[in-house]
């Protein structure tokens, strides 16, 4: 999947212009939980990332994306608070990026990159959390339909016992929330599953 071409051609399904209803639901309802520094992997054009800085304590929050228009245009659009924006691959980070986060805020990334690089992907962000570190993700469980057909590209769904094997059973991770959010994007009511987990150790 060329990221840098969908972005350049301004051809981005995925981008709904407004954080993910899931991330403003559950920041309503833990309104002081989150601080520290928050990692948002694939942040795009950084919405999420404004919402953070915004809405929560966060005292830095970096998002961080392989495409570097995404990566421009985030930057160029007006600074909500602590946020910033870096070219970075989630599977190759520099050192500031290790065990550094106190959250990490998972929206998308996880079902663009491809399956097999899931436990690549537990690997990293676990090692992007300090110990004891939470990240709170929402997983797009079910994004099949006509124009995305299971076996196509991205988005690639996942199912709860997928997740449970990948970043529980790996020993990597213990799970403390897990619901279905009331509040999605249109069209992803119902298919999204918000869960938090807690890096081990
Ligand atoms: C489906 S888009 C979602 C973007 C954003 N979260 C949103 O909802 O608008 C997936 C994003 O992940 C980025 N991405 C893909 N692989 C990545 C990697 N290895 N490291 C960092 N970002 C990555 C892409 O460039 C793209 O911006």
């Amino acid at each position: 999947m060329d990221w840098e071409q969908h972005y350049l051609e301004e051809h981005t399904p995925w981008d709904k212009g407004a954080a993910a209803p899931p991330l403003l639901e559950w920041i309503e309802a833990n309104p002081d939980a989150l601080a520290g520094r928050v990692l948002v992997p694939g942040c795009g054009l950084g919405h999420d990332c404004r919402a953070l800085a915004s809405l929560t304590g966060a005292e830095e929050i970096v998002g961080i994306d392989i495409s570097p228009e995404a990566v421009k245009r985030a930057g160029q659009e007006e600074q909500a608070g602590a946020e910033r924006y870096e070219l970075a691959d989630l599977f190759q980070l520099e050192p500031e990026h290790r065990q550094t986060n106190d959250w990490i805020w998972e929206h998308t990334c996880f079902c663009a990159i491809e399956p097999d690089m899931r436990n690549a992907y537990v690997e990293a962000v676990y090692g992007a959390l300090k110990p004891g570190g939470n990240l709170l993700a929402v997983f797009y469980l079910d994004p099949y339909d006509n124009e995305h057909p299971r076996g196509g590209g991205p988005p690639h769904g996942c199912t709860l016992e997928e997740l449970e094997e990948r970043f529980v059973k790996s020993g990597r991770f213990e799970e403390l929330e897990s619901y279905v959010p009331k509040k999605s994007y249109e069209g992803r009511e119902g298919l999204e599953r918000v869960i938090r987990f807690r890096r081990v150790g």
